[in-house]
């Protein structure tokens, strides 16, 4: 399976999909796109020898058009899975169409609590005591689509969100290439009875 992964930041997702799934099990990340030029996880990218691609708003006339072109480019790459990785943008719904039920996203809180952006701020702000970490499919809305893996952790003392980070972080680090790799094997689809919901081979787990 040909994976893509878009990241607008440091990548640190990103290097945990190189370090765990890259070139395993049939597993590949063919391309790395971002708005930023200046992201970190371009230079992640070129170190592993992976193609990048930069698609910045300013070269646009809109989000429809840069999505186009992002969405050519990957096509280009022969991706077959998009995953967002620290993405700072919304998709356009014709960039979703091209890839349907083929984008997935990483989100440092326990959906559907918190989406959007600063999603462990709001958490402190809300005065939780468990965060998490949630993969998800990737549809029209923010942070909205189907749940494919969750995982939970209590702290109930920590008021500071680099702390938080700091404890989320290799929780995606493990949730996110375990997603890659229940997709590639075959083992995640939608529930007939209820698309919301993602069923996943329990012999895959
Ligand atoms: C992660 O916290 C992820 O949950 C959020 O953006 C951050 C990206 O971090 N969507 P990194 O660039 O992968 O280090």
């Amino acid at each position: 399976m040909n994976v893509a992964v878009l990241a607008s930041g440091t990548g640190s997702n990103l290097q945990a999909l190189l370090d765990q799934v890259h070139g395993r099990d049939g597993i590949r990340v063919v391309a790395v796109a971002s708005d930023r030029p200046e992201a970190p996880a371009l230079d992640r990218a070129r170190s592993a020898e992976v193609a990048t691609g930069v698609f910045p708003a300013a070269r646009y006339a809109d989000r429809t058009e840069r999505d186009a072109a992002m969405a050519d480019w990957l096509v280009g790459q022969e991706t077959e899975l998009v995953v967002l990785a620290g993405y700072m943008q919304l998709l356009s719904p014709a960039f979703l169409e091209r890839f349907p039920a083929r984008v997935i996203n990483v989100h440092p809180a326990l959906l559907p609590a918190f989406p959007g952006l600063r999603a462990v701020e709001q958490a402190l702000e809300y005065g939780v005591k468990v965060f998490g970490v949630t993969v998800h499919f990737v549809d029209g809305g923010v942070d909205s689509g189907p749940i494919i893996l969750q995982r939970a952790v209590e702290l109930p003392d920590v008021r500071d969100s680099e702390a938080v980070l700091e404890r989320l972080h290799p929780i995606e680090h493990e949730l996110l290439p375990q997603a890659v790799r229940l997709i590639a094997a075959g083992a995640v689809r939608l529930d007939d009875r209820n698309p919301r919901c993602v069923v996943i081979s329990p012999e895959c787990v």
